[in-house]
């Protein structure tokens, strides 16, 4: 069967299709049917099947004979180290660590936070939670106490998984101080806290409430896997919206294995056995499904890469891990092989490499912009795939079936949809529009299996951000179109989240870090096109009155504020002070001309302005940030 057959398949028979691809993970208990409705428009899967998460990420490739298969492979060219994991070895240390979290009381059901670098311990953490139905929240570790505060009161864990420090270039980050102070900001209290201590950077531990990685699992029983319900949550991953409260988006044990299962072959075109590498973070998304669940539930081996595309030591890291560790498919973010290439144009590197085994390389996190795409194909000579998704979908929305059929590649297109997932391109008033004609990208409900069912303690903020927009659609907060031929383009986010990096964050966020500056009056936070990172926040305050201090202590102010807060992923170095912000008649902030002005796009003011002087002014301090540039 071709793509369209296939597409065609999951249309005619929904539920029997999902229930075919369900027989590939294994059940305690099997579903008795896919789709269950819980109310108005909200969905889950497999409901009624029984499961473990664990068992069928590591016990069962044991089971089926593969111990001796190597599972995670730790390349950390930061600490100028390597490691290998078998499955045997993984289901040892896994249901070592769960034993000991249940010994000191952690259940099915209870939420453990996990702050932890690029290290195999963090998959193992994920999985020991995974394996007593215990509902894991990964935090990145680029966020800063405050957020990880947030999330210790939204998620209330009961324990806090965490290393001693990560490693960035040039710096050694202490987690310590961060755990620290994040608990002491919380209003939730965890009831313990686990440190790996690593050897760039031990930490003190507090008698009887920090304990030792290793003592902690020191003779602890081993766990056996929990059967949960298909509907169990597997984990919270908080990711921006528009105000400063993260979304903790909620992901369901069983469709996000059967979906996962699906898409390394159907995606990514790899068997089990082959060794797939997302570099990526555990704290986002992509970490979540590509570097652990779902090589591990196919039986891929999976790579641990704690390092950065440049600068570990070179821009040749790459390339040297993909030769190195025969990898098969490798999935970045688009970002990654700007910074490559800004350092490397010619592909120097490159040549002391043999990428003879790998087949193709897969973009995703941001819009992959046309220049990356051909150099990275030029360069490497393998096909180059975008696919589209989010952390609320947790796999491809729409992408490149490889491993069914591979479509023709339309640079700037992530390709079609998968099998799941019915896109409409709807006008304001949820009308659709024709074929390319620009719109916002919706789902028509329900979502495929794997996907949000709803937001942790907050279905009220679920169905506000995704279902009251456009009744019987989840709003993707994405624009784009569809052309004659079925393919999806993606243009713009509708909202304040911008992309940094392949980092979502929220402009609100900051917006709100910044009004709490005692000197700020007002501010609005911009995404600003980057060469490299794609975007960048660039903030404008305004100052309470009477305040006569110079602009740039309070603008450096500003960027320590946003850095402490939320911490250096924001990266947050551009701000400047106005007299006043562009507005509408009605008050609304002109975000959008700003953002023209400062791109050198062409500015449309709109006629609703207030005061039109002041697009000269906002002019003036772009033109100190350097913006527009070139
Ligand atoms: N812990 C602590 N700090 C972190 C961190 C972590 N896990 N990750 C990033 N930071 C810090 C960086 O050190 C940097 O600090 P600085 O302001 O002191 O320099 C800051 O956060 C911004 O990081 P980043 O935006 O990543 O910029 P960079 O200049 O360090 O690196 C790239 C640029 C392009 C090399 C890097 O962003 C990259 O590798 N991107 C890949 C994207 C990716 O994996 N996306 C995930 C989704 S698929
Ligand atoms: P995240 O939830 O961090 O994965 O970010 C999801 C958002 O990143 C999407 O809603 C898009 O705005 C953007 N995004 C992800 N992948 C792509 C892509 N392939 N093309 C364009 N934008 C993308």
């Amino acid at each position: 069967m071709g793509y369209s057959e296939v597409y065609q398949s999951w249309q005619n028979d929904p539920e029997g299709y999902w229930m075919q691809l369900a027989e590939a993970i294994d059940w305690d208990q099997k579903p008795s049917r896919a789709l269950f409705e819980t109310g108005e428009h909200l969905y889950e899967w497999f409901s009624d099947g029984r499961l473990n998460g664990c068992w069928n990420a590591v016990d069962r490739h044991v089971a089926a004979g593969r111990g001796d298969q190597v599972a995670i492979i730790h390349d950390s060219p930061i600490t100028g180290t390597q490691s290998r994991i078998t499955y045997a070895e993984l289901q040892t240390r896994v249901a070592r660590l769960a034993g000991a979290l249940r010994a000191r009381g952690v259940e099915k059901g209870d939420r453990v936070i996990i702050y932890m670098p690029m290290v195999p311990e963090a998959l193992e953490a994920m999985l020991a939670c995974a394996r007593l139905g215990a509902v894991h929240s990964v935090v990145f570790g680029g966020f800063a106490a405050h957020e990880l505060a947030v999330r210790i009161d939204d998620a209330k864990p009961r324990a806090i998984l965490a290393a001693s420090c990560g490693i960035e270039p040039g710096r050694i980050v202490a987690y310590k101080p961060l755990v620290d102070g994040a608990i002491e900001q919380a209003a939730h209290k965890p009831e313990f806290t686990v440190f790996l201590q690593r050897d760039q950077a031990p930490c003190e531990l507090e008698d009887g409430y920090d304990l030792d990685w290793h003592a902690f699992q020191e003779g602890a029983e081993p766990a056996d896997c929990v059967p949960v319900e298909g509907n169990h949550p597997a984990y919270i991953l908080y990711t921006s919206g528009t105000t400063g409260a993260p979304k903790g988006v909620v992901r369901p044990t069983a469709g996000h294995l059967v979906a996962l299962h699906w898409s390394m072959k159907n995606i990514y075109n790899v068997d089990p056995g082959e060794v797939f590498w997302a570099a990526s973070d555990v704290g986002w998304v992509v970490g979540h499904s590509y570097i652990c669940y779902a090589p591990l539930v196919h039986g891929n081996t999976t790579i641990v890469f704690e390092g950065k595309p440049v600068g570990t030591p070179d821009a040749g890291t790459f390339w040297r891990v993909i030769a190195e560790h025969d990898v098969k498919s490798f999935f970045t973010a688009p970002t990654a092989f700007r910074a490559v290439k800004r350092e490397d144009p010619k592909g120097e590197f490159l040549k002391k490499y043999d990428l003879s085994g790998l087949r193709a390389i897969y973009l995703a996190g941001e819009r992959a912009d046309p220049d990356t795409i051909e150099w990275t194909q030029n360069l490497t000579g393998k096909p180059v795939y975008d696919h589209w998704w989010q952390t609320e979908t947790g796999w491809t929305i729409a992408g490149n079936p490889v491993g069914i059929e591979p479509l023709p590649v339309k640079i700037g297109s992530p390709t079609v949809p998968m099998p799941g997932y019915d896109i409409h391109i709807l006008d304001e008033a949820g009308r659709e529009v024709a074929d390319g004609e620009l719109g916002a990208i919706a789902i028509k409900l329900p979502l495929p299996p794997g996907t949000l069912p709803t937001l942790w303690n907050a279905e009220d903020r679920f169905r506000k951000s995704y279902l009251s927009h456009f009744p019987g659609y989840y709003e993707t907060g994405d624009a784009g179109m569809k052309d004659a031929d079925g393919y999806v383009w993606i243009m713009a986010r509708t909202d304040d989240v911008i992309n940094v990096a392949g980092h979502r964050l929220s402009t609100g966020g900051m917006e709100e870090v910044l009004a709490g500056h005692p000197d700020v009056a007002e501010c609005a936070v911009i995404g600003v096109a980057d060469e490299l990172k794609g975007q960048l926040p660039m903030g404008f305050v305004c100052l309470t009155k009477g305040v006569n201090r110079p602009h740039d202590e309070i603008t450096a102010e500003c960027v320590k504020r946003v850095r402490d807060q939320i911490g250096p992923v924001a990266a947050f170095k551009l701000c400047a002070v106005v007299d006043r912000l562009p507005k509408t008649r009605s008050g609304k902030i002109l975000r959008r001309t700003m953002i023209q002005i400062a791109d050198g796009a062409e500015v449309k003011v709109p006629a609703t302005i207030d005061d039109p002087a002041i697009i000269d002014e906002i002019r003036e301090s772009l033109k100190e940030l350097g913006y527009p540039k070139g």
